[in-house]
C-alpha cells in the first residue's frame, strides 16, 4: 500500500496530480509530436506512417473524421484546418451516430479515426463499418499497438506518451499538432496552399512548444480567477471560427473534474438559446483571440456586459479592447489562428483544474467517467 503510494508519487513527478503533470508536460509532448517529422528551416514535413495510401489522402474527394469526446473536438479544429489549406470537403463524425446511421460512403472517401486511447468501442465499430465500405482508414491514436491503430490502413502517432488523468489534455494537443500536419502536407502535395504560406505555417508551427510554455506561466493568475468562480453553478464558453472547438473543450474538460454545468456554444448561436441565460451570475469565457473574427466576437463580448454576464477573456497578448470590457482577461502569444488552438486551449484546462481541485473533486479519476470507453 505505501510503496504503491510512493509509486504514485514518483510518477506524478512533484505534480499534485497526473492532469496537472499532464497539462504542463504540453511543450514537451508537443515537440515529440513533431520530432523528425517537421522542420521549418528545411520545409521537411513527413509522417512516417502515411506512405503507401498518401496519394488517398491528396486525392481525396472527402474526408470523415470519426471520434468520441475530446478526440471529436480535435477532428472539430482539424475539419476547419483541412478546408481552408487542403480544400478536401470534411465531415465530423460521433462514432456513436455514424456507425448506426447507414452512412454513405463513396469511392474517393478517405476516413480518419482519431483515439488517444486507441480501444473507444464506438470508434473502433465506425470504423470498421467504413472499411467493410470501402474506404481507406488513417489511425491517429497515442497508444501503440492499440486495436485502432492496427486495424486502420495507415496512421501516425500522436507520441503524447501515457496519458493517466480521465480529462484528455496532452493527447488533445498532440491530436490537433498531428492532424495539422497531415493538413499541412496534403495541402503542399496538392498545391492548394503557396510555399510561402506553407513555409510560414511551418515556421509558426515551430513556435508553438515554446508559445504553450508561456501559457503555463498564467498558473498562478489562472489560480486568482478560479477562486473567484468555483462556486458557479453554470458556465458558458463561446469562441467562432477556429476557437469555436476550443469552446466545446473548454466546457467538456469543466463538466468532467468540476461536475459544473458548463456548455460550450460558436458565439453568434448565442442569440439563439444561451443568452436567455445570461444575468450577473453567469460566467462567460470567450476565446477571443486576435483573428479574422475578431470584431464579431467583441460584439458578442458587448452582449453578454449588456445583460450583466461576468467574462473572462482569452485574448492575444497586447489587446487593448477587449481589457476595458471584460471583467477579466488572460492573454496568450498571437500565432496564425489555425494554430491558435493549441495555445488558447492551455488556459481553459487550468481553469478547469484549478476549479475542480477548489472544490475538492477527484480530477484524476472523476466520476461515472473511464479513460477508455470500451463498451457501448
Ligand atoms: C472517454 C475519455 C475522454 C476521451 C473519450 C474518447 O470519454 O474520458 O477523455 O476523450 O473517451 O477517447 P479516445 O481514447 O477514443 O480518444
Amino acid at each position: 500500500q505505501t510503496l504503491d503510494m510512493e509509486l504514485e508519487a514518483i510518477e506524478k513527478g512533484g505534480y499534485e496530480h497526473f492532469m496537472l503533470k499532464e497539462i504542463f508536460e504540453q511543450p514537451r509532448s508537443i515537440s515529440d509530436c513533431m520530432r523528425g517529422r517537421l522542420n521549418a528551416s528545411t520545409g521537411h514535413l513527413m509522417l512516417g506512417g502515411i506512405r503507401e495510401y498518401a496519394n488517398k489522402l491528396v486525392n481525396a474527394d472527402r474526408i470523415i473524421m470519426i471520434a468520441c469526446g475530446t478526440s471529436w473536438h480535435s477532428a472539430l479544429v482539424a475539419e476547419y484546418v483541412f478546408e481552408e489549406f487542403c480544400r478536401i470537403p470534411v465531415e465530423v463524425e460521433y462514432a456513436s451516430e455514424f456507425r448506426y446511421r447507414n452512412p454513405v460512403i463513396n469511392e474517393g472517401d478517405v476516413v480518419i479515426a482519431i483515439s488517444q486511447s486507441g480501444e473507444t468501442a464506438d470508434t473502433l465499430a465506425a470504423m470498421e463499418l467504413a472499411k467493410s465500405k470501402g474506404a481507406i482508414i488513417f489511425g491517429v491514436c497515442n497508444v501503440v499497438g492499440s486495436s485502432i491503430a492496427r486495424n486502420s490502413h495507415e496512421g501516425a502517432y500522436t507520441h503524447a506518451g501515457p496519458e493517466i488523468g480521465v480529462a484528455s489534455t496532452k493527447a488533445f494537443t498532440a491530436q490537433l499538432t498531428v492532424l495539422t500536419m497531415m493538413a499541412l502536407r496534403v495541402a503542399h502535395r496538392k498545391g492548394s496552399i503557396t510555399e510561402r504560406k506553407y513555409r510560414e505555417l511551418l515556421v509558426e508551427f515551430e513556435q508553438i512548444p515554446a508559445k504553450v510554455e508561456k501559457c503555463l506561466e498564467l498558473n498562478e493568475d489562472i489560480i486568482k480567477i478560479s477562486e473567484l468562480f468555483k462556486d458557479a453553478t453554470n458556465f458558458l464558453y463561446l469562441g467562432r471560427g477556429y476557437n469555436f472547438p476550443v469552446a466545446l473543450e473548454g466546457a467538456l474538460k469543466l463538466k468532467e473534474i468540476s461536475y459544473i454545468h458548463a456548455e460550450g456554444y460558436p458565439a453568434a448561436e448565442m442569440k439563439h438559446g444561451p443568452i436567455a441565460l445570461i444575468d450577473e451570475e453567469m460566467p462567460v469565457v470567450f476565446i477571443a483571440t486576435r483573428d479574422s473574427s475578431y470584431d464579431k466576437i467583441v460584439s458578442n463580448i458587448q452582449e453578454v456586459k449588456a445583460r450583466k454576464g461576468k467574462v473572462i477573456a482569452i485574448v492575444t497578448e497586447g489587446d487593448a479592447l477587449i481589457p476595458k470590457m471584460a471583467e477579466f482577461v488572460i492573454e496568450v502569444p498571437s500565432t496564425n489562428e489555425a494554430l491558435m488552438p493549441l495555445v488558447s486551449v492551455i488556459p481553459l484546462q487550468l481553469l478547469s483544474y484549478h476549479i475542480a481541485v477548489m472544490r475538492g473533486c477527484n480530477v484524476d479519476q472523476p466520476r461515472n467517467l473511464a479513460k477508455s470507453v470500451t463498451v457501448e
